[in-house]
This record gives C-alpha cells, structure tokens and sequence, in this order.
C-alpha cells in the first residue's frame, strides 16, 4: 500500500522533507511506501533545488486540505493562519496529520486534538520542539510508564547561541543579536526568540506530554534574555555558573512530605546553572533536554535544535510513523480505534502554580554606596523578608560606589519580590540592574 502525503509548503523544511521521502536508499524500508502525491506552494514559479514534477505543485493548499485521495497532510506553512484552518480541515477530511508548527499546536492544540479524536486520526509534531530530536516520542512512548519530574530545556538555539557568544567573548546582547542576523542566526523580527516566546510554546507542548494535561499557554511564565548584561554572565562565570534561557516544567512538589503534588511549575527565563549542571555544556545553537522521572532518573536528549535536514528528520520519522499504522491496519483504517500511544489521550488541563509561590534561588545585582553598614541593611532587608542569602560579593567599587552580587537561598518568589521592592525603596541602593534565577 502507498502512503500518498499531501505536503503543505515547500521552503527549507518541506524541502528537505522532500529530499528524504525522494531518496529512500539506505533508509527505512517504509519510505518507499510514501509518495509525495501533491504539494502546496506560495508560487509555482519560483526556481526550487528539489525534481517534484510540476503537475504535482499547487497553490490551492485547500484542495490539498481537503483531497479524498490523499491520506496525510503535513503542515510546514508554519504561522497561526491559515495553518490552523488547514489542519482542522485536513482533520475533518479524515486526514491524519503531521506538523511543525508548535504556535499552533501550543495555543490550538485542544481544538486540533478534539477533533482529531472525534475524526479517528493522527496528529503527530516531533519537529515541533527540538528541531531533528526525538524527544515528543520518547516523551509518549518510551518514557510512557515513568513518573516524570520535571522537563528542563534548552529549546531555542537562537537564544543559546547569542548566550554563548556572549559568553565566549564578553559582549553585549545588542552587538550580538545584530551579528547573529547579519549572519542567519536570528531572524530579522527577533522577537519570538529572544523575548521567550517560542520556548513558551515549545515547553507547553513538551508539559503537556510529560504532565498528561492540556496547557493554557497563558500559564507558562515567560521572560526572555533582552536583560541580561556582559557583567552578568561575568559575574556568574566567577561564582561558579553560566547563564542559559530555561524552559522548565517541573511538577510541585510538597516541602514537608517530599510528596509529589498535581501542581506544575512552568516557566521560561534566564538562568544561572551551575558550571556542572548536564545542560551547562550546551552551546551555540544546540538544544537540549533533560527530562527525571520515576524510575529512570535522569534522561538528556541532545541535537540541532532546527534546520533543514535535522527538522526534516522529525517530519518523515512522524511520516513513517503513520504510513506504518496505515500499512498494519486494514483498508478501512480510519474505522480502527486508535493506537493511545501516538494520539493525545488527555482532556483536562493542568493545574498550574502562580509565579508568586514558585520556590527559587535568585542572583541579584545591586549598585550601592561604597560605605560602613551598607551590605548589612541590605542583609537585613532582605532577612524582613525571611529570605535566606547564600553569598554576598562585592567584586567592583569605583568612587563611592560599589556593585554587590547576592546569590539567595530558595526561597518563595513573592517574598524574594517583596524584599527586592524595598531594597528599590533603600537610599543606600541606586540600582538593580539585574535579577536573575538560579538553578
Ligand atoms: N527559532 C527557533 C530557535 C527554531 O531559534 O530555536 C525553530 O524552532
């Protein structure tokens, strides 16, 4: 039997989605089941480095969508619209589905699971998160029977590459974010990367597997790397860290018992990790994820976070995936109840911890006067607030004016928050240039 895949976009991804599905030598025998049956470009005219015969192009991605003939659809439009109406039409079609497209799946993911259960198909996204790593499978198969933990990654390679350029050479974010697009590292509109935004979405998706729940994007607290300076990563560098954008999903735990609760914690932003923390290590624009859980600890996946080839890897492998359900089931494959370890089983949503009671270890900078009894207020000030401190370094004084590193201990974030509005308040302070959390 072929598998007739109706592909919808044919830039980098979709090209090399092609390339792959084109080229079965040495590969798995299955992709020669799969048949590039049409393909749905912007314009037909444009010169393209892939031999797709011309009568297969078209730019009615609708028709696609919506062709009897075709059994999976594979969505690499990317953006919100119309890639959402495309897969809901595709789902309505009887079409199983395979997508990259993370912003959709993390804010419509409900309704496209919703129908795509309600339909009998699949939807599958490994190139969603993590670009060529196999990570959403494991998540759902392999890693099925253990208690995860927490999800901790480094999922945008945008962001770790300009971390560790900044790192490597003690620059600035600015300098380098514009080097990193004269040189195809960042986009020309930075934004998504850079403010947290797609590691937003990708860490719902990832929460939701792990966590067995459905994730309201508007939990997931975001903050991006625009702040963080050259001191900072300096200062980290001598006390023994270095910074990285985190994407972490960790599932509460209670601090008297040790026991674990239905809360998650859900968050994004720059972290100081410790110099031997496994995702320490990871640089330039690698991803990585590490995933615990019950029994089998700790589990890190490591690869090309995106790209055309290692992106186009997850696409086919998803491809693979269906054309092996559809090849073992019989021709009235859609009547067959569905395999729960590639569909989305779960409809509630998680309960997820507001920011106020996350437990955290923060990094503070403060610029304040160079004089006696000025680090003990700030001690004090922060002890109103029951908030322990780990170390206290003041690395530069110039003037009478002096820069001071706190590390705390955990501590709640409300009153790390409260403690941090007075030290604002305290005429011994002149700034906080920097607040960051630690690992
Ligand atoms: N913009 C993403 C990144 C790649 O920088 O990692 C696609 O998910």
């Amino acid at each position: 039997m072929t598998v007739k895949v109706g592909l919808l976009g044919l830039g980098t991804v979709g090209t090399g989605t092609a390339k792959i599905l084109l080229d079965p030598a040495g590969r798995h025998p299955l992709v020669k089941a799969v048949e590039i049956y049409r393909v749905g470009v912007r314009s037909l005219d444009k010169p393209r480095n892939i031999d797709i015969p011309p009568d297969r192009l078209t730019t009615d991605l609708e028709a696609i969508a919506t062709d009897p003939d075709v059994d999976v659809v594979v969505e690499l439009i990317g953006g919100l619209e119309p890639a959402r109406s495309l897969i809901l039409k595709a789902i309505h079609h009887g079409k199983h589905v395979v997508t990259a497209n993370k912003a959709v799946i993390a804010r419509y993911g409900d309704e496209i699971f919703d129908a795509a259960n309600e339909a009998g198909v699949y939807v599958l996204l490994e190139a969603a998160v993590g670009g060529g790593i196999p990570v959403i499978q494991p998540l759902k198969q392999a890693l099925g029977v253990n208690r995860i933990t927490a999800v901790t990654g480094i999922v945008n390679g945008t962001t770790n590459y300009i971390l560790t350029r900044m790192q490597a050479e003690g620059g600035d974010f600015e300098p380098i974010l514009k080097d990193a697009q004269r040189l195809g590292y960042a986009e020309a509109d930075p934004t998504a990367d850079v403010d947290g935004l797609d590691a937003a979405d990708k860490i719902a998706i990832l929460a939701s597997l792990a966590f067995g729940g459905r994730i309201k994007l508007s939990d997931v607290f975001c903050e991006g790397i625009r702040h963080v300076s050259a001191s900072d990563i300096a200062y980290a560098e001598r006390l023994g860290f270095v910074i990285k954008l985190l994407a972490i999903a960790r599932r509460e735990t209670c601090p008297v018992s040790n026991e674990a609760l239905e809360e998650l914690q859900l968050r994004v932003h720059p972290t100081l990790v410790p110099k031997q923390h496994p995702l320490a290590s990871i640089n330039d624009v690698y991803n990585a994820i590490l995933v615990e859980g019950d029994p089998i600890g700790q589990v890190m996946f490591f690869g090309p976070g995106a790209g055309e080839g290692p992106t186009a890897s997850a696409v086919a492998s998803d491809i693979l995936n269906i054309a092996a359900t559809l090849q073992s089931q019989s021709v009235a494959a859609k009547a067959e109840p569905q395999n729960p370890l590639l569909a989305c089983t779960h409809q509630h949503y998680c309960q997820v911890s507001p920011m106020a009671d996350i437990v955290s270890r923060f990094y503070v900078r403060l610029v304040a006067k160079d004089q006696a009894g000025v680090i003990g207020r700030v001690g004090t000030c922060f002890g109103n607030h029951d908030v322990s401190i780990e170390s206290v370094v003041q690395i530069d004084a110039h003037g009478d004016i002096a820069e001071v590193v706190v590390v705390t201990h955990e501590v709640k974030e409300q009153n790390f928050q409260m403690a941090l509005a007075d030290l604002q308040d305290s005429v011994d302070i002149q700034s906080v240039p920097s607040v960051l959390r630690v690992l």
